[in-house]
C-alpha cells in the first residue's frame, strides 16, 4: 500500500507533457498553454431538435415546454458515441444531474407553481446531442434526427428480476414495470454494445415522506419535504406519504440506446438499488459484462454486476437482455490488500426470509440492506470508478468522509484517515494473479493516493500524492492510453474556506497509472464542480463538464443577484452562469494528455 508500482501506460506521445496549471481562485477556464478549450453546450442551449430550438432567455424566463427542448441544468457524467468512421462525428449523452431553481425562474423560488415544478423536472434527466467538428469548432447539430430530451417524466421500464414486484407497484401503474423519469443523474458508463447507463443517485431528496419514515425509508435518505425541490407540493407521485412505493422506482440504472430516439429507457434492477454514482462496464475473460458501481454517501458500498451471459456481437439489438440476468457482489476489503466479492443472492451469506429478505427481488430493492447483512466494507463515500482498458486494473474515488474517525466506525486499511476531508483513490486488480478476471471472485487492492495538500497544517491532511495537489477526487476515467483523469469536487460550501483554501477551485488532473506522478491540467471558474469525461475514439478532443459555476454555498442562487459568484461562461451580459460543456483539444491536434 502507498506504493504507485503496478503497471505500464501505453499511450502515445509523452504522456503529461503538457505544461501544467497552478490552483487558481480566478473565474475561469484554464488549460495547458499547449491547449484550446470551447464552450460547447450550455444549460438552455438547444438539443437541435427537429420539434423546435428555442433559445435561452438570459433572465430564466423560459417555459417548461421550451426547457425540454434544451440543455438541462447541471451537467454531470457523460460519453461520446460516433456515428460513423469519423471521429469527429457523433453523440454525445450527458447527464443532467440536478437543478439550482434560484437560477432555473426568472424570481427563483420566491413564488411556487407547477409550471416551476414542471421545468424542473424537464431541467433534470439526459441529453442525447449531435456534435460535430468543422474547421476546428464543435458544434451542436441543428434538426438531428438523434436529439433528445429525457426527464423526471420520461415513460421508462422496469426489467430484471425486481420488475412487477410489489414494492414497485403504485395506483398509477399496478404492473410495478411502466415507471415515469429518472433523477439526480450523477456519473455514467457505456456498454460495449453502445448504450448509455445513467445513474440515479440523491434521488431521495425529491420526496417527501410521511412525518415517521421507516426503516427501509431512513436506509435510503427519506424524510419529510425531502431536499427542498418543492415537487411534492404540485406533483403528487413525489409525495411519499401517498405514493409510498414511488420512491423504490429510483436508485437503478438506466440502459439507453442513444442511436434510437424512441427507445424508452430501461431500469436494470439486478444492478440493485442504491445511490448510484456511477456504473462503469468491462469484460469478463470469457465475455461477460461487468459493471462496478459506487453507492456515493458515507460508509457506503462498492459493488459490481457479473452477467450471467456473454455480450455476442450485433449491438444493442443482440444485447437486450444481458444487463438482466446475473449477479451482484459487494466489496469487502481485508487487511494486507486482499479483498472479495461478497454475492448478494437470496439464501447466501445471510440474505434470508428469517433476516427480512423474502426474495431475489427484495435483496435488490433493498440492496443497501443486503449488504449491511453480507458483511462488506463501509467506504469514504465512492465515487467514480474506472478500469485501465490494457491492464484491467480498476480505479475508485472515495471523495472525502470526515465523520470516518467518530465514535463507533472507526479507520480500516481502505479507509485509513480519521478525519478523511481531503478523500482518496483506491485501485485494485481483479484475482489472485498479475493479470486477473474482471469476473474473478477475489482482488488485490493498494491506494492509489491520499489526497491533500503537502504543507497543511494537519498531517492528516497531507496526502501522498506524487505531484500536483488535489482534493476530494471525483470524477474518474483511464483512457484508451492508459492515463487516469481525476476531476475533483471539494463542495461549495467548503471551496477556499479552512483546509481547502490551498487548492482553489475545482480542477482535473492526469496521471500516470505506471509512474503515480499526477499533474494539474485544468482548473475551473467560481463555485463550479469539474465533473463528465469523454474522448474521441482518436484522443483528439476530450470533453468536461463544468457543473454548476456560480454555486452559492445553500446550492440555491438568490434571483436578483444571479451572477453573484460567477459571471462564467458568458460574461457579465451573459445573465446567469451556466453549467457547460467544454471541447479541449491540443492546439497542433496532438493526443489529448500528451
Ligand atoms: Fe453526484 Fe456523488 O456525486
Ligand atoms: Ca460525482
Ligand atoms: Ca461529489
Amino acid at each position: 500500500m502507498g506504493s504507485h508500482t503496478w503497471g505500464a501506460s501505453a499511450g502515445t506521445g509523452k504522456p503529461l507533457g503538457f505544461t501544467g496549471v497552478p490552483v487558481s481562485v480566478a473565474d475561469t477556464l484554464t488549460v495547458p498553454v499547449e491547449y484550446e478549450a470551447q464552450v460547447l453546450y450550455r444549460w438552455g442551449d438547444p438539443i437541435g431538435s427537429a420539434q423546435g430550438s428555442p433559445a435561452f432567455e438570459l433572465d430564466g424566463s423560459n417555459t417548461w415546454q421550451e426547457q425540454s427542448l434544451q440543455a438541462g441544468m447541471h451537467h454531470d457524467g457523460m460519453e461520446f458515441f460516433p456515428l460513423d468512421q469519423d471521429p469527429r462525428h457523433g453523440l454525445l449523452a450527458i447527464n443532467h444531474e440536478y437543478t439550482d431553481d434560484g437560477l432555473l425562474h426568472a424570481d427563483g423560488m420566491k413564488t411556487w407553481n407547477a409550471d416551476k415544478v414542471r421545468k424542473s423536472q424537464a431541467a433534470h434527466g439526459v441529453s442525447v446531442v449531435e456534435v460535430v467538428e468543422r474547421a476546428g469548432v464543435w458544434q451542436v447539430m441543428p434538426h438531428s434526427m438523434y436529439a433528445r430530451r429525457i426527464t423526471a417524466s420520461t415513460p421508462m421500464r422496469l426489467s430484471g428480476p425486481a420488475a412487477g414486484h410489489d414494492m414497485l407497484k403504485t395506483a398509477a401503474d399496478p404492473s410495478g414495470t411502466r415507471p415515469l423519469g429518472t433523477l439526480n443523474n450523477c456519473a455514467a458508463g457505456q456498454t460495449p454494445w453502445g448504450t448509455y447507463l445513467t445513474c440515479e443517485e440523491n434521488w431521495n431528496g425529491y420526496f417527501s415522506s410521511r412525518q415517521h419514515p421507516g426503516a427501509d425509508e431512513l436506509r435510503y435518505g427519506l424524510g419529510p419535504n425531502g431536499w427542498g425541490y418543492r415537487w411534492h407540493e404540485h406533483d403528487e407521485r413525489f409525495d411519499a406519504a401517498k405514493h409510498p412505493n414511488e420512491p423504490n422506482r429510483f436508485g437503478w440504472v438506466v440502459e439507453i440506446d442513444p442511436m434510437d430516439p424512441t427507445q424508452t429507457p430501461v431500469k436494470r434492477t439486478a444492478l440493485g438499488r442504491f445511490k448510484h454514482e456511477g456504473a462503469t462496464t468491462t469484460l469478463s475473460k470469457d465475455g461477460r459484462a461487468v459493471v462496478y458501481m459506487g453507492d456515493d454517501e458515507r460508509f457506503e458500498y462498492i459493488y459490481k454486476f457479473v452477467s450471467r451471459d456473454r455480450m455476442v456481437p450485433g449491438g444493442y439489438p443482440a444485447n437486450r437482455q444481458v444487463l438482466d440476468h446475473g449477479t451482484l457482489y459487494v466489496a469487502r476489503f481485508d487487511a494486507q490488500g486482499h479483498g472479495r466479492w461478497l454475492p448478494l443472492v437470496h439464501g447466501q451469506n445471510g440474505l434470508t426470509a428469517e433476516r427480512g429478505f423474502a426474495s431475489q427481488a427484495e435483496v435488490l430493492i433493498r440492496c443497501r440492506q443486503a449488504a449491511d447483512v453480507a458483511g462488506a466494507t463501509k467506504m469514504d463515500r465512492p465515487e467514480w470508478i474506472a478500469v485501465h482498458p490494457q491492464t484491467g486494473e480498476v480505479f475508485v474515488t472515495l471523495t472525502n468522509n470526515s465523520q470516518r474517525g467518530q465514535p463507533g466506525r472507526g479507520v480500516d486499511d481502505a479507509n485509513p484517515r480519521g478525519d478523511n476531508i481531503m478523500g482518496h483513490i483506491i485501485r485494485w486488480r481483479e484475482g489472485t494473479t498479475q493479470h486477473g478476471d474482471a469476473g474473478a471472485g477475489e482482488f488485490r487492492w493498494m491506494h492509489f493516493a491520499l489526497a491533500g495538500d503537502p504543507k497543511a497544517d494537519k498531517a492528516g491532511s497531507r496526502g501522498t500524492i506524487l505531484g500536483d495537489m488535489y482534493g476530494c477526487p471525483d470524477g474518474l476515467k483511464v483512457d484508451a492510453g492508459g492515463l487516469l483523469w481525476i476531476q475533483t469536487d471539494v463542495s461549495t460550501s467548503a471551496l477556499n474556506q479552512g483546509a481547502y483554501t490551498s487548492l482553489g477551485n475545482n480542477m482535473m488532473l492526469c496521471a500516470d497509472p505506471s509512474t503515480g506522478e499526477t499533474k494539474r491540467f485544468l482548473t475551473g471558474p467560481s463555485g463550479c464542480e469539474i465533473t463528465g469525461i469523454t474522448f474521441t475514439p482518436d484522443r483528439r478532443a476530450v470533453f468536461i463538464n463544468i457543473q454548476h459555476p456560480g454555486e452559492t454555498a445553500s446550492e440555491r442562487s438568490d434571483p436578483d443577484r444571479p451572477q453573484a459568484v460567477s459571471r462564467w461562461p458568458d460574461g457579465p451580459t451573459g445573465g446567469r452562469p451556466r453549467s457547460a460543456t467544454v471541447a479541449i483539444r491540443r492546439k497542433d491536434g496532438g493526443i489529448v494528455g500528451t
